[in-house]
């Protein structure tokens, strides 16, 4: 998935406006991700998962720093997020269809905290961005 200049753009303007939010942010797109689609939190069997639980908040904190991560490195995504990578593609092994859940979800809460945000260019963007890093996060699958 290949990000245009104006994609880049848009996305770390996505990302300046979410600020000093995004531990917030991860944390209600995993608690949507988990109620959305339940077959998600097959992957945390040993998580306490009800909304605004500690484990789904620090999770969701983690999920967020590594996205900012990889806005903060948009051209090399892949250099920035080389360890997850080798995470979930070795040792998580997390079906790749879940990674779209998980991207869905992220957008509905940007849509409903930051509706002016969200143009349908910007959409386009974001919804580029996510794909980007989830083929970083399934590229190493063997
Ligand atoms: C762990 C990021 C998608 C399942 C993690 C960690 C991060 C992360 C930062 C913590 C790594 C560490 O502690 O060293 C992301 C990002 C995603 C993504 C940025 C996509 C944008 C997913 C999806 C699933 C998933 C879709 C499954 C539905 C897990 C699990 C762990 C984990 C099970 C280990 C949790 C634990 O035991 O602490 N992920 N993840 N991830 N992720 Fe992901």
């Amino acid at each position: 998935m290949v990000l245009s200049a104006a994609d880049k753009t848009n996305v770390k303007g996505v990302f300046a406006k979410i600020g000093g939010q995004a531990e917030e942010y991860g944390a209600e797109t995993l608690a949507r991700m988990f109620a959305t689609y339940p077959q998600t939190k097959t992957y945390f069997p040993h998580f306490d998962l009800s909304p605004g639980s500690a484990q789904v908040k620090g999770h969701g904190k983690k999920v967020a720093a590594a996205l900012v991560e990889a806005v903060n490195n948009i051209d090399d995504i892949a250099g920035a997020l080389s360890k997850l990578s080798d995470l979930h593609a070795q040792k998580l092994r997390v079906d790749p269809v879940n990674f779209k859940l998980l991207g869905q979800c992220f957008l509905v809460v940007v849509a409903i905290r930051n509706p002016s945000v969200l143009t349908p260019e910007v959409h386009a963007s974001l919804d580029k961005f996510q794909c980007a890093v989830g083929t970083v996060l399934t590229a190493k699958y063997r």
